[in-house]
């Protein structure tokens, strides 16, 4: 589509509409005028083919199985970079110098701490509470002790509240973790990079010292980098739309937490390993497989398929290979959960029904089988992903603030409810 307008007749009404062209990727039909031109509005559920506003920050080719924060390739920043390096990405727009890395990563340490008065909160929770519900409060509860953060036209306060949540996230992350199996929380220690330093929260305990084990903390900064940002998906636009109303930034990433919760999108890694372990054995495989195919089951294969992705997820294909160098380091031969997960992968990619839907396997997939070998137990599969997707709700968050077009969210609707009718008194209603 190379016009810059297009015209749609809506019954005995004919309207031209602009057309909007990208750097890269598909066009847009500005339809923004089309209520006031026609009276009908557009109709789209699950904004299948919707665009909700202009981004600069991740671009997907579905078709291609391509993925890019700001341009870059997440094989290249996989590969080379550092999650601070992707988080610098993505908030500013361009790879940091040494100088800028040091000074982002020295700013991002000194935050890590939370107030002392937060672990009280977490003596409100039950010890076996949902570390996901313990997060959605907690951030949201952050706004309550930074009022100096929560000033959104100022741009300073923004990037303190910013800088404030990427770097607490692994703390309370942490605490969470180590409030559910009773072990004391550990503190940030400044010294650590900050994957190492969340493993090191998570795994110390006082009556020791604890080593960081090099390759997982590498491993588990790259699965950092890999959930990092992802487009507009449902958590962004969660928290796209929150920010819209000028809630505070903290409220509006603790959206997007309680959205990533669910099991068709973040919560998808836990799902998928709980599935992987009631399938046990390859053998049991084919019955999952008939029961994905068979329309009056609800059941899918977690892990598998995606809204955007109609080829492999590229942050899968790494995701597997990082899996397989972390067994490898832990020295796990045969992981029973991985042989499933192989070979249920190799069914579905040679079945016709996930040929002709194109269901391939996503990010979370193999995640879960990655950090269960390393110690995390299933119920912080998805805490993880709000660790790593803490940055790109931030930075789709302020550039929807920064955009001078965002007005409050607001959609509208197909009525198929009742016409106008009087109130009947109750006498009246036999
Ligand atoms: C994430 O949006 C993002 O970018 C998300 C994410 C990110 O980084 O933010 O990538 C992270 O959420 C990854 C997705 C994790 N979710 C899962 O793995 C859960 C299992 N997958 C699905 O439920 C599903 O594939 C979705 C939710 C991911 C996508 O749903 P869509 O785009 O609405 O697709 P659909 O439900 O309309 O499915 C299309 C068809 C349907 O069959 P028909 O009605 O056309 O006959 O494919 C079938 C579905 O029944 N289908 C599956 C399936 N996924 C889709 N059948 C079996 N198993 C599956 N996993």
């Amino acid at each position: 589509m190379s016009s810059n307008s297009s015209t749609l007749n809506v019954e005995d009404r004919s309207v031209e509409l602009p057309v909007k062209h990208g750097t890269i990727g598909p066009s847009v039909i500005d339809i923004s005028k089309l209520y006031g031109q026609t009276g009908a509005f557009t109709y789209d559920p699950g904004f299948t083919s919707t665009a909700s506003c202009e981004s600069k920050i991740t671009y997907i080719d579905g078709d291609a199985g391509v993925l890019l924060y700001r341009g870059y390739p997440i094989e290249q920043l996989a590969e080379h970079g550092d999650f601070l390096e992707t988080c610098y990405l993505l908030l500013y727009g361009e790879l940091p110098t040494a100088a800028q890395k040091a000074d982002f990563d020295y700013r991002v340490t000194r935050h890590t701490m939370v107030h002392e008065q937060m672990n009280r909160f977490f003596m409100g929770f039950r010890r076996d509470a949902h570390p996901m519900a313990i997060m959605v409060a907690c951030v949201g509860a952050l706004s309550a002790f930074y009022h100096d953060s929560t000033d959104i036209s100022d741009p300073q306060q923004r990037m303190i509240a910013s800088m404030r949540m990427i770097a607490k996230m692994p703390t309370l992350a942490a605490m969470a973790y180590k409030y559910s199996i009773g072990q004391p929380f550990v503190y940030p220690q400044n010294d650590l990079d900050y994957t190492s330093n969340f493993l090191r929260m998570c795994f110390a305990v006082p009556c020791e010292e604890y080593k960081v084990n090099p390759v997982l903390s590498r491993a588990l900064d790259r699965i950092f980098i890999l959930h990092a940002d992802h487009e507009q998906n449902a958590s962004t636009s969660t928290v796209r739309l929150a920010g819209s109303s000028g809630a505070n930034p903290f409220a509006c990433i603790a959206a997007g937490i309680a959205c990533l919760w669910g099991p068709a999108h973040g919560g998808a890694n836990e799902a998928a390993l709980k599935m992987l372990e009631e399938i046990g054995t390859p053998d049991r495989i084919p019955q999952y497989i008939a029961k994905a195919k068979d329309k009056n089951d609800p059941f899918r294969l977690m892990g598998f398929g995606h809204r955007v992705y109609k080829n492999y997820d590229p942050r899968a294909r790494i995701m597997q290979k990082t899996t397989h160098e972390v067994l490898n380091e832990l020295g796990i031969k045969d992981d029973p959960l991985l042989d499933v997960a192989v070979e249920l992968e190799q069914i579905a990619l040679k079945d016709e029904y996930f040929l002709e839907k194109k269901l391939y396997p996503n990010i979370d997939f193999y995640s879960g089988i990655t950090l269960k070998a390393m110690g995390f137990p299933t119920s912080m599969f998805t805490v993880l992903f709000a660790l790593a997707r803490t940055v790109g709700w931030i930075a789709q968050w302020s550039e929807m603030i920064e955009d001078p077009s965002q007005r409050i969210g607001r959609p509208r609707q197909l009525y198929i409810g009742s016409p106008k009718r009087d109130y009947v008194t109750v006498a009246q209603r036999g």
